[in-house]
């Protein structure tokens, strides 16, 4: 009896083992964004863009994480955040990390803002550290004297600023300026040059890091499996895996390795 329980427990041990460095072996090719059950895609200005985004209305039902689908639109690589649209520039599957850009903004030098850049909490999208936020005031009536303002936006006796969040100049910008928008950009430089770097600031974007979004994911992927969310919903979790299998948590069990004890 005892005989047969070490015995057992010998088996336990081994099958622990073993899933332990198979899951580890695969752990480390998870992030291979080129695999084909979620294959990266590229909308044709050359960013290839991979796994959790999703290209949207073209891949395995939403094959990445929710709210992380990507819009092809006259090949840009396009990303709703907020209801807002945003061109995707840039980005490194390694780090976690993207760039983005207002949309509208269309190359020219002296853009503006329309909106606050919103991000949903609840979703796997945060503002990195990279970032430094500027605040624009737009179409100011009245404003501190000699102060630089941005020229190309001059209207008459309107004028619009720009400045480092937290290097605002005393004053009722709310009260006399039409609006004011807040932008997060890729910090570089100092703050006094804003008037004339802004146009350049907003065209760079701004950085994004992205996470795993719950434990079930985070065990999908650690299987080597590939996160999706059917619907949008995170209730409709389905883990894709390699061998072209679903399961609605890891990919060890579709595998047959369990039937070896
Ligand atoms: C996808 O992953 C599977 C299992 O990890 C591997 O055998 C296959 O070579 C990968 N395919 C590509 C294109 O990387
Ligand atoms: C954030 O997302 C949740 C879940 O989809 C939604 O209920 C909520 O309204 C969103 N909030 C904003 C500000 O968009
Ligand atoms: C991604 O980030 C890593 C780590 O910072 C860096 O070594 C790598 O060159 C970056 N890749 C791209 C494509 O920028
Ligand atoms: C920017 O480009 C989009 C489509 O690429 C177009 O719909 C929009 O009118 C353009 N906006 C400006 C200000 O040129
Ligand atoms: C933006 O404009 C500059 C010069 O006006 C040009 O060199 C660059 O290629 C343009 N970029 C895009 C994405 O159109
Ligand atoms: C987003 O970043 C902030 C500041 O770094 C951090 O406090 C917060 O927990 C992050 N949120 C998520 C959902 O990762
Ligand atoms: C500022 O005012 C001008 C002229 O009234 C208008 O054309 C422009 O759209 C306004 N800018 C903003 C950002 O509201």
């Amino acid at each position: 009896m005892s005989t047969s329980m070490a015995s057992f427990g010998h088996h336990l041990l081994s099958l622990f083992l073993f899933t332990t460095l198979l899951s580890t072996s695969i752990n480390g090719n998870s992030v291979n964004p080129s695999n084909t059950t979620c294959p990266s895609f590229d909308c044709g200005n050359g960013l290839v863009v991979g796994y959790p985004f999703w290209q949207q209305g073209r891949q395995n039902d939403h094959c990445g994480y929710q709210g992380l689908g990507i819009l092809c639109t006259g090949r840009q690589p396009l990303l709703c955040l907020s209801g807002d649209i945003y061109r995707l520039k840039k980005i490194n599957h390694s780090e976690n990390t993207l760039t983005a850009t207002y949309n509208e903004l269309n190359n020219t030098t002296c853009p503006v803002a329309h909106h606050d850049v919103k991000l949903n909490s609840s979703y796997f999208l945060n503002i990195s550290m990279e970032n430094k936020v500027v605040r624009l005031f737009y179409n100011c009536t009245l404003y501190p004297p000699s102060l630089p303002y941005i020229e190309c936006l001059r209207y008459g006796l309107k004028r619009s600023y720009v400045f480092g969040e937290g290097a605002i100049p005393e004053f009722d910008w709310e009260r006399y300026c039409e609006t004011t928008v807040s932008v997060p950009v890729i910090e570089k430089g100092g703050d006094g040059i804003l008037v004339n770097s802004f146009g350049r600031a907003l065209q760079d974007g701004f950085m994004l890091t992205w996470r795993s979004p719950d434990r079930a994911c985070r065990s999908c992927e650690a299987s080597g499996g590939f996160c999706g969310y059917g619907n949008g919903l995170l209730q409709k979790f389905i883990c894709y895996c390699n061998d072209g299998q679903q399961s609605d948590n890891s990919c060890h069990h579709n595998g047959n390795f369990l039937c070896m004890i």
